[in-house]
């Protein structure tokens, strides 16, 4: 059974002095959720928000919340994200020196876990913890800026992971993050991502944020296997 198609806006590009009235009309323009990337300035080379922005808009709008954890030592953060109202956290796999415990973790707070690996991270190392994951993100960018370049050549570590979960039961989410637009999320799409994280792509569509989801969905469903 095929995991729902879920299209996830990051909100980098949206603009902070209208946040609240950003998230919720990307809840209007019909998303299934919304990624929070936050970055250190240490793990990547930018610093966003923290925990108290996303518990902010919290109350503005339904749609599930996910924290992208792009930063060193996320087990000390990962309480705040889950208090500040994210249902989903995703750790790196670079990040934590005890992975399956940081998953326990997150899992313990009664979040869902996910976990991330950057281009250059082998697929392997999520294959021993699918029973400890409920999402594996695939970057398809070096993490740290929004409007990047997609990197097909992930395609087939997509795959291998979408091989793994449909092995493992089927019953785990897999997201492709960074440089999803139109031209790219068949690709993905079709290596065995259901959550598409699009950031700029959304923002750049000039007929709309309702319009770029339902492109991108469209676009999304006609390429899956
Ligand atoms: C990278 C970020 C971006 C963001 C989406 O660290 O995680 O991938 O979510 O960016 P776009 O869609 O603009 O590539």
């Amino acid at each position: 059974m095929a995991r729902p198609l879920q299209i996830v806006p990051s909100v980098l590009p949206a603009d902070f002095a209208r946040l609240g009235e950003e998230v919720a009309a990307l809840e209007k323009a019909g998303v299934d959720g919304i990624q929070w990337d936050i970055m250190d300035g240490r793990f990547v080379p930018n610093l966003t928000f923290g925990p108290d922005v996303v518990a902010s808009v919290r109350s503005l709008v339904t749609v599930p919340f996910e924290a992208h954890l792009m930063i060193e030592d996320p087990d000390t953060m990962i309480n705040r994200f889950v208090e500040a109202g994210c249902e989903l956290i995703i750790v790196h796999a670079e990040t934590t020196r005890h992975l399956h415990r940081t998953l326990g973790m997150i899992r313990d707070l009664g979040a869902r876990s996910g976990v991330a690996l950057n281009p250059g991270t082998p697929a392997e190392v999520v294959r021993p913890l699918l029973d400890m994951i409920d999402m594996v993100l695939v970057m398809t960018v070096n993490p740290g800026f929004g409007g990047q370049s997609y990197i097909a050549s992930m395609e087939p570590k997509i795959a291998e992971v979408a091989e793994w979960i449909a092995a493992a039961g089927g019953g785990i989410d897999l997201e492709v993050d960074g440089g999803i637009g139109p031209a790219t999320i068949a690709g993905a799409a079709a290596a065995g991502a259901n959550v598409l994280v699009a950031g700029t792509a959304l923002y750049r569509d000039p007929e709309g944020l309702a319009h770029a989801v339902t492109d991108l969905r469209s676009r999304a469903e006609a390429a899956r296997p």
